[in-house]
């Protein structure tokens, strides 16, 4: 099997991720397993928390926290100023989202792959501004086809183009570098969801030309649950008003007058989860020692080597479609629901944790292949060798009927 890590990096990534005892951990998409330094980072300071109070730890660490800015925008080759730290990638999406200007007879171009969440609020202001929404093809490998947005970012009412990277549900990696180009120079907004795509592979925002970029703490970047964050650029951050307001977003001057920051952290909140924004720190501090593109290549290897294990299974078909696919694999088991099998491989000795993905989470792309559900291996880095072969045994086993589901 093709090894693409030297094998003391490997028993490193291991060692320090504690759940690899326990769990054959092939969720990433879902969420990651923490590396000890991360969960470290969060208890420590909820210990401090608790010991001198929550304030004042968070006056203590004012200097690490900072530094999360510096880890955001190094992930990203951005600026610290064009980062806001939120909850999630949800809300990072939406603040940048609600707070453009679109009104009736703006479009919206995004991908089938949209994630439903986001395609929930294009429909939201179709209703509400008469917006028009409308959905990129795929070309012959199953991903967006760069001549036709070449095509539709022609028309003048094209505001915004929205896409995932990578989607939820497996599939392509996006040809994002070639749409960033198209959509700067026809003058349109284009906002990048990277929720899956952080840590897994190097994003650089300055080579994709994208203007705003939304992310998660919990998935590839390996962090703890209830964070993320908003990149935007910072000419655009100050041409748009955020859809919220509050005393950290904006400064009450006097009574009938406010002033709203400059930087990115407008799009924030004062109150915040500290613990678990500088965990979201030191994983990215982790992935960045670790080297982006070595965690991408690594990836590629597993991921590729378990789409040809689970391909030469008979009854089992792998639905991942796009020239550069990702860590997310998706398959199905002939005879077998998605539920069943997750609930299988759950209840082996070493339990191994797959996830479901469901027409409901992306709509579009799972009508357009006529499926309803899928089983989601994702595997990261960190994931061994082994781990892929016990997967693959235990799927030709459940699909010879052999194991019971
Ligand atoms: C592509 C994509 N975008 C957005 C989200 C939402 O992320 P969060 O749960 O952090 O808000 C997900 C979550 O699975 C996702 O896969």
């Amino acid at each position: 099997m093709h090894r693409d890590l030297p094998p003391s990096l490997l028993e490193c990534l291991r060692n320090t991720t504690p759940g690899t005892d326990e769990v054959i951990h092939l969720n990433n998409a879902g969420a990651s397993l923490m590396p000890r330094v991360v969960l470290d980072t969060v208890l420590d300071h909820l210990r401090l928390e608790a010991r001198i109070g929550a304030y004042e730890a968070a006056e203590a660490e004012h200097a690490r926290i900072e530094k999360v800015y510096a880890s955001v925008a190094r992930l990203l080759n951005a600026h610290p100023d064009e980062i806001a730290v939120v909850e999630n990638a949800t809300r990072a999406w939406d603040m940048a989202f609600y707070a453009l200007p679109l009104k009736r007879g703006d479009i919206v171009l995004t991908s089938t792959t949209e994630y439903a969440g986001n395609y929930i609020s294009y429909l939201q202001l179709q209703q509400t501004r008469g917006i028009e929404i409308r959905i990129l093809p795929n070309d012959e490998r199953g991903q967006v086809s760069v001549s036709a947005a070449r095509d539709m970012l022609k028309d003048p009412r094209v505001r915004l183009i929205s896409l995932p990277l990578i989607a939820s549900n497996g599939g392509p990696v996006q040809p994002v570098g070639a749409i960033g180009p198209m959509a700067r120079a026809a003058g349109v907004w284009f906002l990048l969801d990277a929720c899956q795509g952080v840590g897994h592979l190097p994003v650089d925002v300055k080579k994709i030309g994208c203007h705003m970029l939304s992310a998660t703490s919990r998935k590839y970047l390996r962090g703890p649950r209830g964070m993320g964050f908003l990149y935007i650029e910072q000419e655009l951050c100050r041409q748009l008003e955020p859809p919220f307001l509050d005393l950290h977003a904006a400064r009450l001057e006097a009574p009938d007058r406010f002033r709203v920051r400059p930087d990115a952290r407008r799009f924030e909140n004062w109150e915040c989860n500290v613990a678990a924004k500088l965990g979201m720190g030191s994983a990215i501090d982790h992935a960045l020692d670790i080297g982006i593109d070595v965690i991408w290549r690594r990836i590629l290897a597993l991921s590729d080597s378990l789409r040809e294990g689970l391909a030469a299974i008979a009854g089992v078909r792998v639905h991942d479609a796009g020239l550069v696919k990702s860590g997310i694999v998706s398959f199905a088991v002939e005879g077998l629901s998605a539920a069943e099998v997750q609930r299988a491989l759950a209840a082996q000795e070493k339990r191994i944790n797959v996830s479901t993905t469901t027409f409901r989470s992306t709509m579009l792309d799972m009508q357009q292949r006529g499926l309803t559900e899928l089983v989601r291996a994702s595997v990261h880095a960190y994931n061994a060798e082994h781990e892929i072969d016990t997967l693959v045994t235990s799927i030709d086993l459940l699909a010879k009927g052999k194991a019971h589901a």
